[in-house]
């Protein structure tokens, strides 16, 4: 018998620290940096953010978003045999996040790791569980996209701590003989490493080279326009469809103008994508799972929907799944 993977339960967490671009702006304008709400709103569509607290970490996120999922998947704990966590803001070093989270969950025995693809790591982890599914190595796999992007920040660089927010999402994907996730599609181009990255390593007990965030704001932008609709193209011609058969457009939610430019590309009306990034900024690979939890608890998303999640990040990388839900 075939076997295919579902999603049988979605979960998000936030931290409940919010800031406005308003409360953004002056706390930056307080320290000599000049930027206004109209030019993050202008820009990126941006309007606020979530931080999370001193010793909040990205397992704490992960593990309310899980519990969520779980709750509303309708297993138990004991019943995941897999989990993958896609963070670039892990706990530690080592162990895994994923690990961590299994700890905090009270699983014990079920095959923990973390996937590392930046704002593309959530489709990325649900394509991994999606094949272990399939194959029959997994039947209950937990799949989280968690990051708390706000410690990278450099708070005296205007052009990207203004764009990115911490948060958690989660899903469920259980083994089923219907079919659920259709097609998958991952790529990258490690060419374009330097163009998004946090380039600092651990040596000798020390962090050598630079721990922030740094970012080639334009390269990433004309990457991401380059690439999305491809990606969009290749996971529906692998499912036999086309973009009229797409109920919600899902995108890594990191700046407005990509996504409206990729819809149009795709001539997929904008009432047909989601969008959260007003909301929450980019959450890099929380982004997808959050703003489908959101989409699936405000009964946006409904059972029988077709979804078309897009992603690109840091790598570069960038991928697709199309969902069944
Ligand atoms: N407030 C006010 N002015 C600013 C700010 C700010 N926060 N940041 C930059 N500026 C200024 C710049 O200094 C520059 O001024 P100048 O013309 O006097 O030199 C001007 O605004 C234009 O700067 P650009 O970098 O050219 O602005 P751009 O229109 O390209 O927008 C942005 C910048 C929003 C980062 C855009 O390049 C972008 O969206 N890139 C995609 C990157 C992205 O979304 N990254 C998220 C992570 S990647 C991912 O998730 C895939």
């Amino acid at each position: 018998m075939k076997l295919y993977s579902r999603v049988t339960g979605t979960g998000s967490c936030l931290p409940p620290r919010r800031l406005t671009n308003a409360d953004l702006v002056a706390q930056l304008m307080a320290s000599g940096i000049e930027t206004s709400d109209e030019w993050i709103v202008d820009r990126t569509g941006i309007r606020a953010r979530h931080f999370a607290d001193d010793g909040v970490f990205s397992s704490d996120l992960a593990l309310e978003a899980a519990r969520h999922a779980i709750r509303a998947a309708g297993v138990v704990v004991a019943d995941i045999d897999l989990i993958v966590v896609a963070t670039s803001t892990p706990d530690m070093v080592f162990p895994s996040t994923a690990c961590i989270l299994q700890g905090k969950l009270g699983n014990c025995g079920a095959a923990a790791f973390d996937v590392q693809a930046v704002c593309s790591g959530f489709v990325y982890a649900l394509s991994v569980a999606d094949a272990l599914i399939k194959s029959g190595s997994a039947r209950t796999a937990l799949v989280v996209g968690v990051d708390v992007f706000s410690r990278l920040l450099d708070f005296s660089d205007r052009s990207t701590c203004v764009l990115f927010g911490d948060g958690a999402g989660a899903v469920v994907l259980q083994s089923s003989t219907t079919p659920g996730l259709l097609a998958t599609d991952l790529h990258s181009d490690g060419q374009h490493n330097r163009i998004l990255c946090v380039p600092g390593q651990i040596n000798s007990g020390q962090v050598q080279g630079s721990a922030w965030l740094r970012m080639d704001g334009q390269a990433v932008f004309k990457l991401a326009i380059g690439v999305l609709d491809e990606a969009a193209r290749n996971v529906l011609a692998k499912a036999g469809l086309s973009t009229d058969d797409v109920d919600w457009l899902l995108m890594h939610q990191a700046n407005i103008r990509i996504m409206q430019s990729t819809a149009r590309k795709l001539q997929i009306p904008s009432d047909k994508v989601i969008v959260t990034v007003d909301q929450h900024g980019n959450t890099s690979a929380a982004s997808i799972p959050l703003a489908l939890d959101m989409a699936v608890r405000g009964r946006r998303a409904l059972p029988g929907h077709k979804l078309l999640l897009l992603a690109v990040g840091g790598g570069m990388t960038w991928g697709s799944v199309l969902l069944d839900l």
